[in-house]
């Protein structure tokens, strides 16, 4: 490793500063719709006059947030005076649909992440927590919407590619999804496997109310519901083929998680499968600055007041060997999460 020199370090604390800048340019180019507007004018452009007279915003400051656009590289200025969405920004920053549609995590981490932030030396003398639930409805909605991104493919790819499950799911698999939220990822499921049935949980009064108003209004309402019990109420016994949890392990207050996974298991028919996507922590220092653990390092610190802790590799094989359980596949994805798969036997 090269020596650190001072003038490198200013450069590594003006880089995050300047990261700092860049979330709340994103955040309010997001909340104001200018993203979009820039979106619908497609390869023509748009004059920054043009995109404040139609977003209704006073022309100068939207004249600023132009220029600071392309300064970030999120927009490309043009010599004709106009500007347009620079490359892939299209489907980072405004397609609700793509896996990589970043918009949402952004709003969450400006609007809600961010007032959390500046209470944390409160937190760190009285060592209290703030919990997921605590923050209300629509941070649970933000929650919903920063993860649909990512559901399709769950849905359609990933648990397809679990050994044995694809037939399963053609012939009408029951799913168990632990820690549903407001039921995304089981209306994709239930949407992309017209014989399978689904059943979610989750302890958030928010998450299962919006998820009962977003089953009602989908196509699949016969074949998905919800129960308002933590994963460590399950009652079932061998019922399930598949459970799923998508960001939901390292939520799990680490008290119960022994309970949740012994009662995930219980619920599987044999021959099921557990399907997790999360964060795996560093197990060492080194892991610490890998940026292999970059966002699971970022999770623990943006929700330790929340009471999560991200668990390790060790943590997690503890869990599954408690509850009988064999891990069969461990992937990273997309340089963010885990996919872990483990079966009952
Ligand atoms: C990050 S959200 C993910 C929600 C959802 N899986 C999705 O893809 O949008 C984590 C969820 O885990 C839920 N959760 C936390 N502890 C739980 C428990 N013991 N049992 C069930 N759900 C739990 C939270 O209430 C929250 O809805």
């Amino acid at each position: 490793m090269t020596e650190p020199t001072p003038e490198a370090q200013s450069g590594l604390l003006w880089t995050y500063l300047k990261g700092y800048h860049a979330v709340h340019h994103i955040a309010m180019g997001t909340e104001m719709g200018l993203f979009g507007k820039l979106q619908e004018a497609g390869e023509a452009g748009c004059s920054s006059a043009d995109l404040a007279s139609s977003a209704e915003l006073h022309a100068p400051y939207v004249d600023v947030w132009c220029r600071t656009g392309h300064h970030y590289g999120l927009l490309e200025g043009g010599d004709d005076g106009r500007y347009r969405l620079a490359p892939f920004m299209d489907k980072l920053l405004v397609d609700a649909a793509d896996p990589r549609h970043l918009a949402p995590y952004v709003m969450t981490t400006a609007r809600f992440v961010g007032k959390d932030l500046e209470d944390y030396p409160n937190y760190f003398k009285s060592g209290g927590t703030y919990s997921f639930q605590d923050h209300g409805h629509d941070f649970t909605r933000h929650i919903g919407d920063t993860t649909a991104g990512f559901h399709n493919v769950v849905a359609r790819r990933m648990i397809a590619g679990i050994p044995d499950m694809k037939d399963r799911l053609e012939a009408g698999a029951l799913v168990l999804d632990v820690g549903c939220g407001v039921g995304g990822l089981m209306i994709k499921i239930a949407q992309a496997w017209p014989n399978t049935s689904c059943l979610g949980v989750d302890t958030d009064p928010h998450g299962i109310e919006q998820a009962q108003t977003n089953i009602a209004a989908s196509d699949v309402s016969d074949r998905v519901a919800v129960e308002h019990i933590g994963g460590e109420g399950i009652g079932h016994e061998a019922e399930f083929d598949l459970a799923t949890m998508f960001e939901v392990l390292h939520e799990i207050a680490a008290e119960v998680r022994p309970q949740v996974m012994q009662g995930v298991a219980k619920a599987l028919k044999p021959g099921g499968a557990l399907f997790i996507l999360d964060e795996t922590y560093p197990s060492n220092l080194d892991q610490l600055r890998d940026p292999a653990f970059d966002f699971a390092v970022q999770t623990q610190f943006n929700e330790m007041i929340w009471g999560n802790i991200v668990p390790t590799v060790e943590e997690q094989r503890e869990l599954f060997q408690g509850a009988g359980l064999k891990e069969i596949a461990r992937e990273p994805i997309g340089g963010l999460f885990t996919m872990l798969v483990a079966v009952k036997e």
